[in-house]
């Protein structure tokens, strides 16, 4: 597997993101297969782990705490903070009725990262995740009423008591960055990121690149359509956030299926499935350092690992320009 870095620790550049394990906004979540997707990733190269105490509302955690149990080493742990339920403080985001995992009724989420609630936070995750500290604490969703450079206060305090090894922002921009950096010592960003998504590749990954600042671009498969597997007719559960938005309309499904036809001799060339080609071709982006890729099973936690592979030059640049050919007509 492809090793790269954060914060001067190899881990590996594919990651596995377990938001859909925990089952919230996906239309729910079988454990075991949770489980199995996340020992096969580990079984088959994968050390860095992304979850969050909000997936779920502290399904995702708990799932991966009981998959790396006795294998904590093995594994680069990357949690968040920052989404809490049941304060006032910060900006609420959102209102989610969690009646299938933890949390019951109807749950307001506020974007907060004061000081005392992400030390509060963490303590629940190392407990979720059952270890005594996190490789990488990732600030969720960025929020004006507290400055960041309190929130970075907190961290750096974390760090220095050995609870977290690392510190990341997710969803941040380059103000935000500026900021984090000036006061502390910032070592990942997190963004969407994947061949619909390009829109802040300009601003963010040369950042990244002069800085030393890890980038781990999360939906690379945008949510599993970049696959192919993903046809016009595909029907979601009820609860799963695909079901509601326009990318999955299936008009926007045929234009992409067709661009993904574009790319089929490459995949064939190299004996690659779709998701494997578009995993590399990520990859390969100068400043992509880490992509996040969810599982729901085994099956496609082992499939995505594949896509560590080197692409000559000539391939990735005869995809990016079919990808702008077909861009401007998808969603
Ligand atoms: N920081 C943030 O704000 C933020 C936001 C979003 C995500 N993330 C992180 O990034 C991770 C990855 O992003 P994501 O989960 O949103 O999207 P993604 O990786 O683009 O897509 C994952 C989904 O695609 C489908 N899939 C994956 N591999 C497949 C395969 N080999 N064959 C067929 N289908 C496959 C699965 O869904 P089905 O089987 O249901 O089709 C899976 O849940 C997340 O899990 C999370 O850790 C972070």
């Amino acid at each position: 597997m492809l090793q790269r870095p954060i914060a001067g620790i190899e881990t590996s550049a594919i990651g596995l993101g377990t938001w859909a394990i925990g089952g919230w906004m996906w239309g729910g979540t079988d454990d075991d297969n949770a489980v199995a997707a996340i020992q096969a990733s580990i079984d088959h190269g994968v050390t860095l782990i992304d979850t969050a105490p909000i997936y779920g509302f502290g399904h995702s955690e708990t799932v991966v705490g009981k998959a790396i149990a006795g294998r904590r080493d093995a594994v680069y742990l990357a949690t968040k903070c920052g989404l809490v339920s049941g304060t006032d403080k910060g900006e609420e985001a959102f209102h989610s009725t969690a009646t299938t995992i933890d949390a019951e009724g109807d749950v307001i989420v506020h974007r907060y990262l004061g000081p005392e609630s992400i030390t509060q936070e963490v303590e629940g995750s190392l407990q979720r995740l059952q270890t005594d500290h996190i490789d990488l604490l990732q600030t969720h969703w960025q929020e004006a009423t507290t400055p960041i450079e309190d929130t970075m206060a907190a961290l750096e305090k974390l760090r220095d008591q050995g609870k977290i090894r690392a510190i990341g922002a997710c969803n941040v921009l380059p103000e935000h960055m500026e900021r984090y950096r000036a006061a502390g010592t910032l070592d990942s960003i997190q963004e969407q990121y994947s061949m619909l998504k390009r829109d802040r590749e300009a601003d963010d990954l040369p950042i990244c690149i002069d800085g030393g600042i890890a980038f781990l671009a999360y939906s690379p498969l945008v949510l599993g359509l970049l696959t192919g597997k993903i046809t016009p007719d595909r029907t979601y559960g009820e609860g799963d956030l695909r079901s509601k938005q326009k990318r999955f309309e299936a008009d926007n499904v045929a234009k992409v299926l067709a661009m993904l036809d574009q790319f089929k001799p490459f995949a064939q060339e190299m004996g690659l499935t779709m998701g494997q080609l578009v995993i590399a071709w990520t990859l390969h982006q100068p400043g992509v350092s880490h992509v996040l890729v969810g599982a729901r099973n085994a099956q496609q936690a082992i499939e995505n690992v594949g896509g560590a592979v080197e692409l000559s030059p000539e391939i990735v640049n005869q995809m990016t320009a079919i990808l702008e050919r077909h861009r401007p007509n998808i969603t």
